[in-house]
């Protein structure tokens, strides 16, 4: 399969022009799976609960059903971070989306910063979702720091773990080699690039947006300024293999004996 990483500079509270953005840099290069940044379609920066509440949308809002149609003429799959509203209160979330509609959701977790003002943390766990490549999980952004986030989804079987994110620590693009050696399995971290000030909170994002494999290879990374797509061409079956030698599976050799 081809695996693309879609790295945009999204204008805080402008949806229609971070959407046609997206869609013109995956018109421009074709692939079977896109991995968008966390909460592309809005901006990062929020600084009041009424700016969250203007910019969110349910699950099957206006984002949704473009990427959507993009989907099904396409016959791809996308995975996207964008603001949820349940109607009452606000995830950061990223939906899975295919040929077939809508797959999979996955609410945050692990929130960073100023996300704890506004986002009420996930309570989805950490599924994992059926394509015709593969299983594919989604963690968002600072759910990399937990090791436990890529583990759980591993262990569920995810292949392949889609990765929207927002980096702002310059910590991640190199521990992603560490986990999916650990987990020996394939991630797409697609991030931002630029910088957002909201209510004199300046923060910049450090693009570098990657594709790893099972094995630590860095597949693809972008750098840390420009927009842009990163391709690679993988097979998902690859992270089905957890031996390193004849005497060593990764996951029957965990220990859970051991660790508490
Ligand atoms: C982050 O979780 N957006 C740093």
């Amino acid at each position: 399969m081809k695996l693309a990483v879609v790295q945009t500079n999204p204008i805080f509270g402008d949806i229609q022009k971070n959407i046609d953005n997206a869609i013109k840099l995956m018109s421009n290069t074709p692939a079977d799976f896109y991995v968008l940044p966390e909460l592309f379609n809005t901006g990062y920066n929020f600084s009041s609960r009424n700016e969250l509440e203007n910019l969110a949308e349910p699950i099957e809002g206006q984002t949704f059903f473009v990427l959507q149609a993009f989907a099904r003429q396409r016959q791809c799959y996308i995975a996207y971070g964008f603001a949820e509203s349940d109607g009452i209160v606000f995830f950061n979330s990223a939906a899975l989306v295919g040929p077939e509609g809508l797959i999979g959701l996955y609410r945050k977790v692990h929130l960073f910063y100023r996300e704890k003002l506004f986002f009420k943390k996930g309570n989805l766990g950490f599924p994992v979702f059926n394509t015709v490549f593969g299983k594919v999980g989604i963690m968002i952004c600072f759910d990399w720091y937990f090791p436990e986030a890529m583990r759980t989804l591993t262990i569920k079987g995810a292949q392949l773990v889609a990765h929207p994110s927002n980096l702002v620590l310059p910590y991640c693009p190199d521990a992603m080699i560490t986990r999916c050696l650990e987990n020996k399995v394939f991630a797409a971290t697609a991030d931002r690039v630029g910088s957002e000030e909201n209510a004199d909170i300046k923060l910049s994002f450090i693009g570098k947006s990657e594709i790893v494999s099972p094995k630590g290879e860095i597949l693809c990374r972008l750098d840390e300024t420009s927009e842009g797509v990163g391709l690679a061409e993988i097979d998902l079956s690859v992270a089905l293999n957890k031996k390193l030698n004849e005497y060593n599976e990764l996951f029957e050799d965990r220990d859970q004996r051991s660790y508490f």
